[in-house]
């Protein structure tokens, strides 16, 4: 159904945590890929607890492609397994292992993101962690790809002022792209001090949603921690599903916007 791109500015508001937290409460199969430019192997070192990826991951990718091979039949062999959940398939494509492999990757972005789009015919959908924005901003193969876009921000002054810096820069991209795409900001700590209804009328842009500051079972996805009895049911996970329901409901909504729009323009 659709690929995800979460983001962010400065100061680590918290993308790679909930990114792997909407991953593994997301209602259908699900590939969370690491598109940081910023390495950090954050995923397999905290969450996944040291995992030897053995070779998989973006840099395997990068081959497949310098030898001509298709990256969209390839693309699932280069992922590792998330959680053990039997009904719900959550996968994970680890990021880059070298960070002099980043921009080697320029000629690569096109194939990776038109893979991930086609795993929806396959049902399932992405979810691209792809780091802070930096300021060249994102790849722009990925923002085309996308179904929606995700900001993530905290809500003190520091991290808006984080906010205030890049997400124009983001904006100016997508307003590069021939579609519109769903653009929208999800708060790491709504409330601490400001709450969605101000920031959103401060940005202009809407609040996807929110999840709650807890850093006790944030550092669970992050670090490793060991889980909590019933993690899974715990507030920060339910919001987690909640957000991810959230987002989902406003990509079909969005979608269905735009097939109305190209009917009305195709029966004027
Ligand atoms: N909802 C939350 N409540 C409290 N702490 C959180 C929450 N989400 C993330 N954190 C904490 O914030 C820190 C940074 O998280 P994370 O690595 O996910 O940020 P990031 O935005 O991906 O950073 P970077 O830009 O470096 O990739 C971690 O210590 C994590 O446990
Ligand atoms: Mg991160």
């Amino acid at each position: 159904m659709a690929v995800i791109v979460c983001t962010g500015a400065s100061g680590a508001p918290g993308v790679t945590t909930s990114a792997l937290g909407l991953a593994l409460t997301w209602h259908r199969d699900v590939l969370l890929a690491d598109c940081d430019r910023e390495p950090s192997q954050a995923i397999q070192a905290g969450y996944l607890r040291g995992l030897d990826h053995g070779g998989r991951g973006l840099g395997g990718l990068a081959r497949v492609h310098r030898e001509n091979r298709p990256l969209s039949s390839e693309l699932w062999h280069h992922t590792v397994a998330l959680s053990e959940s039997s009904d719900v398939q959550r996968r994970f494509l680890p990021g880059f292992s070298l960070p002099g492999a980043v921009r080697l990757f320029d000629v690569v972005w096109p194939e990776l993101a038109d893979s991930f789009a086609s795993l929806d015919a396959r049902g399932v959908d992405v979810i691209v962690d792809a780091g802070r924005l930096g300021r060249d901003g994102l790849p722009l193969p990925l923002l085309a790809r996308a179904d929606a876009v995700c900001f993530f921000t905290r809500t003190s002054l520091r991290a808006l002022a984080g906010t205030r810096l890049y997400l124009p820069l983001l904006a100016e991209q997508l307003a590069e792209l021939p579609v519109d795409k769903l653009l929208g900001l999800v708060l790491v700590g709504p409330d601490r001090p400001y709450s969605a209804r101000e920031i959103s009328a401060q940005f202009g842009i809407e609040c996807l949603a929110d999840v709650e500051w807890n850093p006790a079972l944030a550092a669970v996805l992050s670090d490793g921690d060991p889980e909590p009895k019933r993690f899974g049911g715990r507030s920060l996970m339910s919001q987690l599903r909640a957000a991810g329901m959230r987002i989902h409901e406003r990509i079909s909504s969005a979608r269905e916007l735009e097939r109305a729009l190209v009917a009305r323009a195709a029966h004027v």
